[in-house]
């Protein structure tokens, strides 16, 4: 979905850049021209990079289905064991 329909940016656009290291509004600005024309486009756009910065350092949700796919477990993770699902006694 277009975020800034002056300068065609896009949220996808706008999540990219927070992934690769944009982190205040002016540097979007710098690399996309996002909200540089009218303005309608700011707190929109500030709004997502920050969601995205938030989502980067906590590891949450960024609130996009395509963004927020579990990945693969790092090797470093420790293995769980997996327990048997019990099912209730009867009394
Ligand atoms: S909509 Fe982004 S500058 Fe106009």
């Amino acid at each position: 979905m277009f975020v800034c329909i002056c300068n065609a940016v896009s949220d996808r656009d706008i999540r990219a850049h927070a992934e690769s290291g944009v982190s205040t509004l002016d540097e979007l600005r710098l690399r996309t021209g996002c909200s540089d024309c009218c303005g309608q486009c700011a707190d929109e756009a500030e709004e997502i990079l920050q969601a995205t910065l938030a989502a980067r350092l906590t590891g949450g949700s960024t609130g996009h289905p395509t963004q927020d796919l579990p990945s693969a477990p790092r090797e470093s993770e420790p293995k769980r064991p997996v327990l048997p699902v019990m099912s209730p006694q009867p009394a």
